[in-house]
């Protein structure tokens, strides 16, 4: 998608110093399951808290405040990814947002219907899928995973002249892998199938264009990208318009309002906003560069400076004896699964925390995945997860933490 090679260098020493957990000691390799927060972001949440803010529609400036600070987060969300902000519709969580937005697209489904979905994927672009089409009586295609690579196999022949609906995932959350999204939202275009891609896992790694991966919808969460705890699904909103989510019968008809429930946190907003600035500025550009090309050009040169903090720890892995490495993927983020011989994936990640090192174990919600793979019986897996903080100190603490577990030092 986009060329690294030519990115400038990001200032990982500059970045660290801007992350206040980051003085607590630890090296953090559970950013798949939710970054670190930067300075900015988190004074922008309390700034937003410190001031007058009432509720929507009210006929004073701190009811405009709340107005203003929802929609420029719709608009940074729009910038992040190359939407525009009518067709931003934020909420608590990517589940959350999946399964409102399964709810309504499902309305139109019947039986002979068929969604196709994958057993790379989260369980949150699994389960609302699977039953907002058993309500509906339709049919799940699943496309299945090579155990051996952690690539999808034959992902285009599930799509049917019968597709409503194609759900994949940008990344895998667990190992990394990045399908080829843009072939298989064509497939489904071409049967006039609705695409929806989970870029939870892709859009804090790499430069994302929506148009380019063909989604339809395209879902992201903010606090894997040093963000707030907060979500998006962004679409066009021609396509917005025409889909019915159950609803409250005061709250707004509007597009996106309509797709959004309840009130929301808006001192979250004003922290998604200053996420995605802080993401813009991670490397130099021209004064006059609008928000959306500084991001493209920051997010490549952090998918380069996390490529090669990646090589460093992928590398110290697969050279480890006694460590397993799951998958191997083609092309990937700096995400690995991982097993040592005689450790359990609690046992190794209980003892990588004892020495500073956060790690997740487990399926981390990548449920069928691990089926597949024969794991969940014995405890899934081990997940380290380069972020944009991540140093090679972080990865030499976690490479030796690692190897003491394989020489036993844990008994
Ligand atoms: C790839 C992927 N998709 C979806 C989700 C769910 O996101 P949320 O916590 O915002 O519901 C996660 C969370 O870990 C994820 O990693």
């Amino acid at each position: 998608m986009s060329d690294t090679s030519t990115a400038p260098p990001l200032d990982l020493d500059g970045l660290r110093a801007q992350v206040p957990a980051l003085g607590e000691g630890i090296a953090f390799f559970d950013g798949p399951g939710g970054t670190q927060v930067p300075a900015p972001v988190a004074d922008a949440v309390g700034a937003m808290l410190g001031s007058a803010v009432s509720n929507r529609h009210g006929p004073h400036h701190a009811s405009r405040r709340a107005e203003e600070a929802v929609a420029a987060a719709r608009h940074a969300v729009a910038d992040l990814v190359g939407g525009v902000p009518e067709g931003v519709v934020l909420g608590p969580s990517m589940t959350h947002l999946t399964y409102v937005m399964a709810g309504a697209l499902a309305k139109g489904w019947g039986e002979g219907d068929e969604v196709v979905l994958t057993r790379l994927d989260h369980d949150a672009n699994v389960r609302p899928w699977v039953q907002a089409a058993a309500r509906a009586g339709a049919s799940v295609r699943w496309v299945d995973v090579d155990p051996a690579t952690g690539e999808l196999v034959e992902p285009l022949a599930a799509v049917t002249d019968r597709t409503r609906l194609v759900a994949v995932t940008g990344a895998s959350n667990a190992l990394g892998t990045r399908p080829d999204v843009a072939a298989i939202t064509a497939a489904g275009d071409a049967v006039g199938a609705t695409s929806y891609v989970d870029g939870v896992h892709l859009t804090p790694h790499a430069p994302v264009d929506v148009a380019e991966l063909g989604a339809d919808l395209y879902a992201l969460s903010m606090y894997k990208l040093m963000g707030p705890h907060m979500a998006a699904v962004v679409a066009d909103p021609v396509l917005l318009e025409g889909l019915q989510p159950d609803k409250l019968v005061p709250a707004s008809d509007e597009v996106p309002l309509r797709f959004e429930h309840g009130t929301p946190p808006f001192e979250l907003m004003p922290g998604a906003t200053a996420a995605v600035d802080l993401l813009a500025g991670l490397v130099p550009g021209a004064p006059d560069d609008d928000r959306r090309t500084r991001v493209v050009r920051s997010a490549a040169a952090l998918e380069a400076s996390e490529e090669r903090v990646f090589a460093r720890l992928l590398d110290g892995l697969t050279g480890t004896d006694a460590v397993t490495v799951v998958g191997a993927p083609a092309r990937r983020t700096p995400t690995v699964s991982f097993r040592v011989a005689g450790a359990s994936p609690r046992e190794t990640s209980r003892w990588l925390g004892s020495r500073g090192v956060a790690v997740s174990d487990g399926d981390y919600y990548a449920r069928e995945l691990v089926e597949v793979l024969g794991l969940r019986a014995s405890g899934g897996m081990v997940r380290a997860g380069v972020a944009p903080y991540t140093s090679d100190d972080d990865v030499d603490r976690l490479l030796a933490a690692v190897a003491e577990v394989a020489d036993g030092a844990r008994a």
